[in-house]
């Protein structure tokens, strides 16, 4: 899954199917609290972009949505684009429960975060040191004594 909003989107999505994944549609995510725009249509939404490896398995008895509407965070951001949990908890579901999600622009790790709240392990990428501090106090606050305890002494 990839967020962009409209001038990216064309291009990530035939991005998507050259690297070999099957496109699988784009997910609108409005954002109601986005500014007016003189002189035009406002830019109120943005998209998630999403493909499988081979064929999506349709043997799973989940059901996700296929719009979303929320803010970005106020209270409490702290990163410019950081991205809602009540959303990311919804896509990292299409993970296998045994699966592993990967986020290699992790920011302030809000996929992270979501994905152990919804039990799938995650592993997370970030060129920020400043942001890959910030992502791992919060995934750290999510960890229970029982992941420390499996993660080993070192965790
Ligand atoms: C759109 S933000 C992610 C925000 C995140 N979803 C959140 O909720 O906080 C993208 C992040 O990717 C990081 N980034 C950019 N280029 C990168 C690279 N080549 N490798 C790893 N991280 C990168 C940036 O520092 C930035 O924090």
């Amino acid at each position: 899954m990839v967020f962009s909003d409209w001038r990216q989107e064309p291009t990530t999505s035939d991005a998507l199917q050259m690297a070999g994944w099957t496109r699988q549609g784009t997910i609108p995510w409005i954002k109601p609290a986005s500014r007016p725009r003189k002189g035009g249509f406002k830019q109120s939404a943005e998209f998630i972009t999403w493909g499988v490896k081979g064929t999506l398995d349709n043997n799973r008895d989940i059901y996700l949505p296929g719009h979303f509407t929320a803010s970005q965070p106020r209270k409490d951001r702290v990163h410019i684009t950081q991205k809602p949990l009540e959303i990311m908890q919804q896509l990292v579901r299409i993970c296998p429960e045994d699966g592993v999600v990967l986020d290699p622009f992790t920011g302030s790790g809000s996929t992270g975060v979501a994905a152990l709240l919804e039990g799938r392990r995650f592993v997370g990428v970030e060129l920020s040191p400043h942001y890959a501090d910030i992502a791992e106090q919060r995934l750290r606050a999510e960890l229970t004594q029982d992941d420390f305890a499996l993660a080993g002494p070192e965790a």
